[in-house]
């Protein structure tokens, strides 16, 4: 069978990863790279792909089934349109777009022209999230009560010496919190109602440094999220599973969960119930039990399946319209705190 063929937009710090995911796929490959910047050509011809500068050179001169678009924010909804109406198969790395008019219409490109989108939400493919979610939706620490999440480290100072992360859209909600919001959706269900606040006290920038948000889901239960990149901790998903080696791993939690029965702690993987004929009370001691899993290697992993969503084998794991209802719930946390009222996530048809 030959390779699916795959074109990746964007060589900079995320394409790079995507680049070498490609490179070592048994089932597709790295057939063009398009980025604005004509020094990635070099490391485009290593891999032996043809490079472009543009969507509309490659779409000109090189065959591809898909692309995979890891270009700056605001660029993924119009090249995303531009290659669903050429009938190319969509990645879209995260954020799905910028605004939810975008959103829909990157969505409704897809369905128009009857191309498959997969939003990258690459944590999906983590092994520790998905064995969180199986343990969640088994039942087993009973109905979902409520979820504890911090995503709390130190950015380096340099990190805002970029003008446009100090501005509205550039902060941690829309760069990292998104992520959490995602993996929170996959596990616990929809988000249905979102308030916050949020606060520029430590840096003083224009955009949040920190933010408190409270959710709820579908299903009834509730959320709290503590959001920093001012406060070092070991509390946030990549300090805390292995998953990225450019973060230093300090092997503590940053997602407790509460059910009716009992509660679970990610990524330690610690499950806390009553044994039998032991009265479910405060008064008597909870048993401990382990299911240690690491985290797999989801980049790799989320490559292969955008080769089986191409070759139609499998449907996305996170369609478009998931994309883009995750983008919703974290836009809320914003209109939210800006507003001080109890948001409801913008509707997403599809
Ligand atoms: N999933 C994740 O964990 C993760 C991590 C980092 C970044 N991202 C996302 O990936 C995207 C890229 O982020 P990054 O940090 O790699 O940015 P980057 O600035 O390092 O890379 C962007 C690349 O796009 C190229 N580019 C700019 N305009 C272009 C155009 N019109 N056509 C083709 N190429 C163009 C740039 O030359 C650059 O090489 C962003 O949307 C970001 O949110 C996701």
């Amino acid at each position: 069978m030959s390779k699916t063929k795959i074109a990746l937009a964007g060589l900079g710090v995320i394409g790079r990863k995507h680049a070498l995911a490609i490179s070592k796929s048994m089932t597709c490959e790295l057939t063009a790279v398009v980025d604005a910047n004509p020094a990635t050509g070099a490391l485009a011809k290593q891999y032996g792909a043809a490079f472009h500068s543009s969507l509309e050179e490659l779409f000109d001169n090189t065959k591809v089934d898909g692309v995979l678009l890891a270009t700056p924010n605001a660029m993924h909804a119009s090249q995303g349109i531009a290659c669903a109406e050429r009938g190319l198969h969509i990645l879209v790395e995260k954020p799905f777009a910028t605004t939810i008019g975008e959103a829909r219409a990157l969505v409704e490109a897809g369905r128009k022209n009857n191309v498959r989108i997969l939003a990258g939400q690459y944590r999906r493919f983590n092994t520790q999230v998905e064995t969180a979610r199986e343990i969640v939706r088994s039942g087993a620490i009973g109905k979902l009560v409520g979820v504890s999440a911090i995503w709390a480290m130190k950015k380096h100072d340099e990190y805002y010496d970029v003008s446009w992360r100090t501005e509205p859209g550039g902060g941690p909600i829309l760069t990292n919190l998104i992520h959490d919001v995602d993996c929170l959706r996959w596990i616990c269900g929809e988000i249905t109602s979102v308030s916050a606040q949020i606060s520029n006290a430590t840096r003083g920038h224009a955009v949040e440094d920190t933010a408190a948000i409270s959710l709820s889901f579908e299903g009834g239960a509730l959320g709290t999220v503590l959001l920093s990149d001012v406060a070092p901790s070991p509390w946030a998903f990549e300090a805390s599973t292995t998953e990225n080696a450019d973060f230093f791993h300090m092997d503590d939690c940053c997602y407790r969960f509460m059910g009716t029965k009992g509660a679970f702690d990610f990524p330690l993987m610690r499950i806390w119930t009553y044994p039998e004929n032991v009265p479910q009370r405060w008064d008597y001691p909870m048993a401990k039990s382990h299911r240690p899993t690491g985290p797999g290697k989801p980049l790799d992993a989320q490559i292969e399946h955008f080769g089986r969503v191409i070759r139609g084998e499998e449907e996305p794991r996170t369609s478009g319209a998931d994309g883009a209802r995750t983008l919703a719930a974290t836009l809320a946390v914003t209109e939210a705190a800006k507003t001080g009222a109890l948001v409801t996530p913008a509707t997403i048809q599809g």
